[in-house]
């Protein structure tokens, strides 16, 4: 009998039982899937991205299906972060696979006010701090986009929290390698690339966006292979763990961003067509990994041959 492949990843001072993660705005605050995927089979959970109040979120349409993809408009809908702790961790805390809070704010204020409120509680096992944000004290210009701006967040988050704290990179940049490098010595603990990019979709007949909004995110299959090479610069650049989303639909996707150097995967978009998908794939890197022969997970990150 072949052995079971090891599945299990270190992110930093987190192990996970795998490395496929349910992302951010794409799977709920978790316990909504309850019925229809094992949670406990998940590596981890990436929350919907909280903010100090709730939020109501764009007009609709809020989604527009494009080729290998879609672009969303969703504007950061939430219920909140002292209704995702009385409502939702309570039930989260049955599982065993960690909760990473998704934190984001208008101001650096907000973002830490999130993080104050989830340190009083118990079963978050670390923070994702989505720096695509526009920043209303900085003119409006995203977090992620000026590496003085995101070093200056994740420092105050560094400071708030022990937990750890992973820092999500905007692809919307000249340079992700400066970026990274600043959350880095600001004290992220990980990185996660990237975001969705901006994108358009524009009904003919009216001529109006096919979205409630001017312009949403892309997401899907249709970023992967861009993302893909984010990811290598981002690992060539920084020496924390780096964990890489962005279209992922198959095993072999995984295999991909995980030789590419990722250490961890999220899945996004692929939620929308199979609400399972991050199970399945749970499943089918096992597969693939015992196909081509590949007893450790962890030992195909970073192992690209030039
Ligand atoms: C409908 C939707 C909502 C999203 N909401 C968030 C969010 O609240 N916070 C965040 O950091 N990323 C959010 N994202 C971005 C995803 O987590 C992910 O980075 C992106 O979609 C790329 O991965 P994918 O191609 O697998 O979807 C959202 C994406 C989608 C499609």
């Amino acid at each position: 009998m072949p052995q079971r492949p090891d599945l299990r990843v270190r992110v930093g001072s987190l192990e996970l039982a795998n490395p496929i993660l349910a992302a951010s705005g794409t799977f709920g605050y978790g316990v909504e899937f309850a019925h229809l995927v094992d949670l406990s089979r998940l590596g981890g959970i990436v929350t919907k991205g909280l903010s100090a109040h709730p939020m109501a979120g764009a007009p609709p349409p809020r989604l527009a299906e494009t080729a290998s993809g879609m672009v969303n408009a969703v504007g950061l809908q939430n219920i909140g972060v002292r209704a995702f702790a009385d409502e939702k961790l309570p039930a989260l805390r049955s599982y065993r696979t960690p909760i990473i809070a998704n934190v984001f704010g208008s101001s650096l204020r907000e973002y830490l006010e999130v993080i104050e409120l989830l340190e009083k509680v118990e079963g978050v096992a670390g923070y994702e701090l989505n720096v695509s944000c526009p920043n209303t004290e900085g003119g409006g210009r995203e977090f992620g986009i000026d590496p003085g701006v995101a070093a200056k967040l994740t420092g105050a988050a560094r400071d708030a929290t022990k937990r750890p704290l992973w820092v999500k990179l905007s692809p919307n940049v000249t340079d992700i390698a400066a970026i990274a490098k600043a959350a880095e010595q600001a004290g992220a603990d990980a990185l996660t690339v990237a975001n969705t990019y901006p994108a358009m979709v524009v009904d003919i007949r009216s001529r109006h966006s096919r979205l409630g909004r001017l312009s949403g995110g892309l997401s899907g299959p249709a970023i992967k292979p861009i993302t893909l090479k984010l990811v290598y610069d981002v690992c060539q650049a920084v020496r924390i763990p780096v964990i890489g989303l962005g279209g992922i639909e198959t095993a072999e996707d995984v295999f991909e961003y995980l030789v590419a150097g990722a250490t961890a995967v999220q899945v996004g978009t692929a939620h929308f067509a199979d609400p399972r998908a991050s199970q399945r794939l749970v499943e089918g890197i096992e597969e693939v990994a015992k196909k081509i022969n590949v007893n450790s997970i962890s030992s195909l990150t970073a192992s690209l041959r030039l």
